[in-house]
């Protein structure tokens, strides 16, 4: 078991499911104290405490819609405030509104937009500044495969992911010299709530276009987020890192 993270804290959002909580319970398992953000706090609570008892780690539970620019600065204000420092942010948070363009309503696509691209920047200014002073930070953002392809049906989706990446790749740049490396996981097809709702048809549909023939698992995700946490990977920033069995092969 990797125990690389003792004494490190990591904040990662939309971590109640899917991805997110298999990235939280990685990290808990290398020995990292955890900021659990999500939008409802009885869930984030019960999350935080499973985490912490199954890992024997401090897990915080910290309710706050991404989205929104003032509860983001409050939560890593509180994190800041409970640990008095934050090592590791993963934005993992993110929605879709699928529809195709000449229906994609305006509030879909400010949704989509707000959560999966602002949720990202609301995060990333107040954890620089804090990593910045300390002069180390590691900044992962969850993006898609989507990002890279496209996807019709996914125009707002789409623009928000691959928006990470240019965003991330900016930032990257501006904070190398501070110890800090921002990158991005673009992940596949990953068995998750989000892609449960898919119709079986096009599930199937999708498995067979995927190179691996199978759908990825949340943990996959989670292992390449550890790996990019670890001492050994400080040479590695703003890099685009496919964790998608083949699918994006640029
Ligand atoms: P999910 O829908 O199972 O979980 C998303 C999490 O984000 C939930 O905990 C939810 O409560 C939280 N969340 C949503 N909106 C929020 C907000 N405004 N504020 C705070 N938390 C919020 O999704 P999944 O599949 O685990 O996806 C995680 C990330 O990975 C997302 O950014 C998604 O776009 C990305 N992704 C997922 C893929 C997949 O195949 N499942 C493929 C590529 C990327």
């Amino acid at each position: 078991m990797l125990q690389g993270l003792t004494g490190q804290c990591a904040l990662i959002t939309g971590a109640t499911r899917g991805i997110g909580r298999a990235i939280a319970e990685r990290l808990a398992q290398a020995g990292a104290s955890l900021g659990i953000v999500g939008t409802d706090l009885q869930r984030c609570t019960a999350v935080a405490a499973e985490i912490s008892k199954a890992y024997q780690v401090e897990a915080i539970p910290f309710a706050c819609d991404v989205a929104q620019t003032a509860q983001a600065e409050q939560t890593l204000e509180a994190m800041l405030e409970a640990y008095g420092k934050i090592d590791i942010l993963v934005n993992n948070a993110g929605i879709t509104r699928d529809s195709l363009l000449i229906r994609l309503d305006e509030q879909d696509w400010d949704a989509v937009i707000n959560t999966n691209l602002k949720g990202v920047y609301n995060f990333c200014k107040p954890a620089a500044r804090a990593m910045m002073k300390a002069k180390y930070g590691r900044i992962i953002n969850i993006s898609s495969v989507v990002a890279l392809c496209g996807n019709a049906g996914q125009c707002n989706y789409a623009a928000a992911k691959a928006g990470i990446i240019g965003f991330s790749k900016s930032l990257a740049r501006e904070l190398a010299a501070r110890n800090i490396c921002v990158n991005v996981i673009a992940p596949g097809f990953i068995n998750t709530d989000m892609t449960e709702a898919l119709p079986e048809q096009i599930k199937e549909k999708l498995k067979d276009s995927i190179p691996a023939k199978r759908i990825g698992k949340p943990e996959e995700i989670a292992e390449t987020v550890a790996f990019l946490c670890a001492q050994n990977s400080a040479y590695i920033t703003g890099q685009i890192i496919s964790v998608d069995g083949g699918m994006n092969m640029a």
